[in-house]
């Protein structure tokens, strides 16, 4: 049995070797050969006898895009076996929600509630990804998204800080092997976009955030925190500037915050030309200004513009920048490089071939398809149908192989994407259907076959539209203002409800969509954030009732474009608008300057969301009952709170039980809730579970206007639900 303190020994023994191994190196390296440690260039996969020099030069630290194991093992020969100190590089590619099997993009994993799920996900792409020799991928997007007019809000957990940084973790443990980093199938991980990019103004990518300090501390830094906690390997400078600091110049934030602060020991890499950028931001005159300005905020990697290959030498010549703040660099860079077991195990193994769609890895897409799926909406019970009722398939999302798979799925292959019209191919084949897609895709403006829609429902028991949006109208750079069914898909589904039968409606999109329009001629709902490769089997998982869905809304779905930014965990205000505001038909003619109501909401859509954050229907149905907890916070700093959870369905079912709490009074204006605990709970047809929460003193911590973090003393609400506006309630107090 070792002892804890040989244990330790031995680990700090280890780290020592490390450190020492590196200084090693260091002292050995030329000036140029550092740099290139800082340099990260995109190639194809075919390097050239050119860039095969370059390496050996020493001048790249990492390549960013190959995907090829022939590739990437010419290069890194050429760096090993070839060059003078023999660095590996590392290679790095963006491995979002899938290599080559895709699980639904991660807004729709966040929906699952499930970190164990989204840490199965990324291991199950970290191994796909490192078969091909990919040694670091460029995820988990940790951005707070409250704006669902940016494209990348389908890249991100959603809304909520709680759960973004548990899902985040979660996500880091399983790109990095539980923190086994030179495990023979983890991958770096990398938190980006810090920070503060999901607040573009106007929903805009690229555009300026305009965050406040205590905002950007109790909201948008807490994912970015934990996951250094995690052990996340890399960072991730963002392109946006926040309140007119460039994130890769920001020197706060970069050196005083994630340095100094959170201790974070691996390296720091800039965003694609995020440095350059600094010259169209105006902060940085020209390549040498945004060099020193970006090595002095502490980017320890410029991802593919030249500003530190070009310019750093001179700079250290003229004295403006001192050569240890390149060794600092390149010494994050190779701890890394050494924790990866990059030295030992430089190349990819070609002795056995990549294994990609494996039965256990389309299982796992599958489920995670499943569970990320959102029950909205099931009048009369209308799901699950049965699978003896003829149904009409009707819409663009209905055999979309592609745009299934979403954003950012570099590698994913669409010929191996199961369509809903796959799956009746395959082991549905036995489900009496007619398929008529009406529209080709879904901005198609034409109408000429709704009629035969209207036909095929007519004939049919039930018509389910799959609808949605294309997957290139979500992701980088696509932003939207407005977020209505795209092209005449709204038509179509009203076409196809005039045939007189029920209506189920499935959404495949990358973003929370405003369907309030489309409601009234949809008897079901079920919502899926473009759901990846096995989707389409999913769905009818899902709607024959092989699958009970569980999923819950990770961002609020909001009934206007003008609504947003709408979000649940939002400040009370001093005229939070009642359950009931005056709405436009209530309006008197002539009413003259009669006010309406003096608080906070629009006359024309009204205070509240279309579906709350949290929000998410099942087969079966769930009853809250019986909190308890004490009346004061225990003296040893936690409260576990208890309640009755019920199953009083007549189905199995899973429940994602959430916990809300709200700071009654503090130094600063709380949040009317925030999420501080959520557990799914799987229970029999009528079974009753007792849950219960640990909600630790620190939990309830937050920046104050002096920004000090502390949990101060008073009362504390907190309630306990299936979404966020939970309605069973209780009270503590944390005494002075
Ligand atoms: C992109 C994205 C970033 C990605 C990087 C490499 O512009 O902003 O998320 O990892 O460049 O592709």
């Amino acid at each position: 049995m070792v002892s804890l303190v040989a244990l330790v020994a031995a680990c700090t023994v280890q780290i020592d070797e490390t450190e020492q191994k590196i200084n090693d190196l260091i002292a050995r390296m030329t000036l140029e050969e550092k740099i290139g440690q800082m340099f990260q260039v995109s190639l194809d996969n075919a390097p050239n006898e050119q860039i095969l020099q370059v390496v050996r030069e020493g001048k790249i630290g990492s390549v960013i895009n190959v995907v090829n194991p022939e590739a990437a093992n010419m290069l890194q020969k050429a760096a090993v076996e070839e060059s003078r100190t023999g660095i590996p590089i590392i290679f790095g590619r963006d491995v979002i929600h899938g290599f080559k099997t895709l699980a639904p993009i991660p807004l729709g994993q966040a929906a699952s509630f499930d970190p164990q799920l989204i840490h199965d996900c990324a291991r199950m792409s970290a191994v796909e990804a490192r078969s091909v020799g990919v040694r670091w991928t460029f995820a988990p997007m940790l951005d707070i998204a409250r704006d669902a007019r940016w494209g990348r809000i389908a890249e991100g957990f959603g809304e909520d800080p709680y759960l973004v940084a548990q899902l985040g973790a979660a996500s880091i443990q399983g790109f990095q092997s539980d923190g086994r980093l030179s495990d023979e199938q983890a991958i770096a991980a990398c938190a980006k976009h810090f920070a503060g990019y999901g607040a573009a103004e106007g929903g805009r990518d690229y555009n300026s955030a305009n965050i406040p300090p205590l905002l950007w501390r109790n909201v948008y830094l807490k994912p970015f925190e934990q996951a250094v906690d995690a052990g996340v390997a890399t960072v991730m400078t963002s392109f946006n500037d926040n309140d007119g600091i460039p994130s890769s110049g920001n020197e706060d934030l970069v050196k005083n915050t994630l340095r100094d602060e959170w201790h974070f020991n691996g390296f720091v890499v800039s965003d694609w030309t995020s440095m350059a950028e600094m010259i169209a931001h105006g902060v940085a005159k020209d390549m040498k200004d945004v060099a020193l300005i970006s090595i002095k905020a502490g980017v320890d990697m410029e991802m593919v513009s030249p500003a530190y290959l070009i310019n750093l030498p001179e700079l250290i010549k003229e004295g403006k920048v001192p050569e240890k703040a390149i060794d600092n660099a390149v010494r994050n860079i190779l701890r890394i490089k050494c924790r990866m077991g990059l030295f030992e195990k430089p190349y990819v193994n070609t002795s056995t071939p990549p294994a990609f769609y494996t039965e256990e890895s389309l299982k796992l897409a599958r489920r995670a398809a499943a569970e990320s799926a959102i029950l909205l909406k099931n009048e009369n019970h209308l799901l699950p149908l049965s699978e003896t009722q003829k149904i009409a398939v009707i819409g663009p999302m209905a055999d979309a192989p592609h745009d299934q798979l979403g954003t950012w799925c570099f590698d994913g292959d669409k010929t191996h994407t199961l369509t809903p019209v796959g799956a009746l191919k395959g082991e549905y084949r036995h489900i009496n259907h007619v398929y008529e897609p009406a529209l080709a895709y879904s901005r198609d403006k034409n109408t000429s076959r709704f009629d035969k829609a209207r036909r095929a429902a007519a004939a049919a028991d039930v018509a389910v539209v799959f609808v949605g949006e294309e997957a290139i109208l979500s992701g980088e750079a696509h932003s939207l203002s407005n977020l209505n069914l795209i092209g005449v898909q709204s038509e179509l589904i009203k076409a196809v409800k005039s045939a007189g039968k029920p209506v189920v409606l499935v959404v495949m999109a990358g973003r929370p969509l405003t369907i309030e329009r489309d409601l009234p001629y949809a008897d079901a709902v079920l919502y899926n954030f473009h759901p990846g490769t096995m989707g389409g089997a999913a769905i009818f998982d899902l709607l024959f009732g092989r699958e009970n869905p569980s999923g819950k809304l990770p961002v609020t779905f909001v009934r206007e474009v003008g609504q947003i930014p709408l979000y649940y965990n939002h400040n009370n205000t001093g005229r939070p608008a009642p359950d009931k505001v005056t709405t436009l038909d209530e309006i008197p003619l002539e009413a003259g300057q009669t006010s309406l109501g003096n608080t906070s909401f629009y006359l024309d859509s009204g205070r509240d969301p279309l579906f709350p954050f949290g929000y998410g229907l099942s087969y079966s149905s769930f009853e809250y009952s019986n909190l308890i907890l004490p009346d004061q916070m225990p003296a040893n700093g936690t409260i576990t709170i208890k309640a009755t959870l019920k199953n009083t369905g007549n189905v199995a079912g899973t429940e994602v039980a959430q916990l809300y709490v709200r700071d009654m009074v503090a130094s600063v204006a709380r949040p009317v809730k925030e999420l501080k605990g959520f557990q799914r709970v799987w229970l029999k047809a009528g079974e009753t579970k007792e849950i219960s929460f640990e909600l630790g003193i620190s939990d309830l911590a937050f920046f104050d206007q002096d920004m000090i973090r502390k949990t101060e003393p008073g009362d504390f609400t907190v309630w306990v639900g299936g979404d966020s506006n939970a309605q069973l309630k209780g009270v503590f107090s944390i005494p002075e």
